[in-house]
């Protein structure tokens, strides 16, 4: 470790876990991504093979947004797979409240099983989107949606893996990302080095936080495997990609390569992030998802609605 970097119990244990797991191969996760076109978001089902226990970490729900429609074609996907797999899911995880994709857990909590949890911060993604939904006092900002709630340095078991959670706010103040064996599911924080980092602009993210969250991760072992939430392809690469190493990140992330000061990330973002548009689906998502990926409570009609805030954001 720099002499310069701060105690961090939770990330000495992480890497820990991920060396114990590079020399014993019998530590090592399964994984398979599974890539949502319409919303360029990875899903993934990671297993430990000796007891095929297994996490679902960011299902998508299909939305078509013009006609307010779900359907189920990504998430079956996942099911296929499980069942082929004869694995058994105990977590359904969310590395955060997703604003591009709406959440399938609640279908395949349904198909599969698991603990569906997210990380506690979540709470204060509810207190502000309840606030610009005007959701009434009905919806709970208690983050009791989910079933469990993760803190910074939670440890976890997936069958006789080890797992744990890290807290790495910025793009959202809850993001979490989740070390288990020698593999990091690190959702909204990189993306593929050719492509950078996550945005930071949406209510709650904060890009000197987001610097800070990527650079503690970029602190675990060089081989660690990386596993993104997000690829949009890159210029000169037309193929889309998931899966890369913190060496890689360290040496050639376009953002946040090793020499890269806060303050040139912070520049950097904030410009880059004025230029973005939100996200298509962003209303629906959020709506969802601070609700564990349930629809709004139906009116008395026996419909639900999606609201959409107007010149709010
Ligand atoms: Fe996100």
């Amino acid at each position: 470790m720099p002499d310069n970097a701060p105690s961090d119990p939770a990330l000495n244990a992480a890497t820990a876990q991920v060396l114990r797991a590079q020399d014993d191969k019998a530590l090592r996760p399964s994984i398979a991504g599974f890539f949502d076109e319409a919303t360029n978001t990875v899903s993934y089902v990671v297993h430990d093979p000796a007891t095929k226990a297994a996490a679902i970490i960011d299902s998508v729900l299909d939305y078509d947004a013009a006609a307010g429609r779900t359907s189920n074609g990504s998430a079956d996907r996942i099911v296929e797979y499980v069942e082929k797999n004869v694995l058994s899911v105990a977590w359904v995880i969310e590395t955060h409240a997703h604003a591009d994709h709406i959440s399938a857990a609640p279908y395949l909590q349904q198909k599969l099983g698991g603990k569906l949890a997210i990380g506690r911060e979540i709470v204060r993604v509810q207190e502000v989107f309840g606030k610009l939904f005007n959701a009434g006092t009905d919806f709970e900002r208690d983050g009791s949606q989910f079933d469990h709630l993760f803190d910074d340095g939670d440890r976890f078991t997936l069958g006789t893996l080890e797992g744990i959670a890290l807290h790495v706010p910025g793009h959202t103040p809850a993001d979490f990302a989740f070390v288990i064996g020698d593999a990091a599911f690190i959702g909204d924080t990189m993306f593929m080095p050719d492509f950078g980092t996550a945005r930071a602009d949406f209510p709650g993210g904060d890009a000197r936080q987001l610097y800070r969250s990527i650079r503690r991760l970029l602190r675990l072992p060089e081989d660690t495997r990386l596993f993104l939430c997000h690829d949009y392809k890159a210029p000169g690469r037309d193929v889309y990609a998931w899966e890369t190493t913190v060496g890689q990140q360290r040496s050639g992330n376009v953002h946040v390569k090793d020499g890269t000061s806060e303050d040139e990330f912070v520049a950097m973002r904030t410009a880059r992030d004025a230029t973005l548009a939100m996200p298509q689906l962003i209303m629906p998502s959020v709506q969802v998802n601070i609700r564990g990926g349930r629809l709004p409570e139906p009116e008395d009609n026996g419909v639900s609605y999606i609201k959409i805030p107007v010149n709010a954001v």
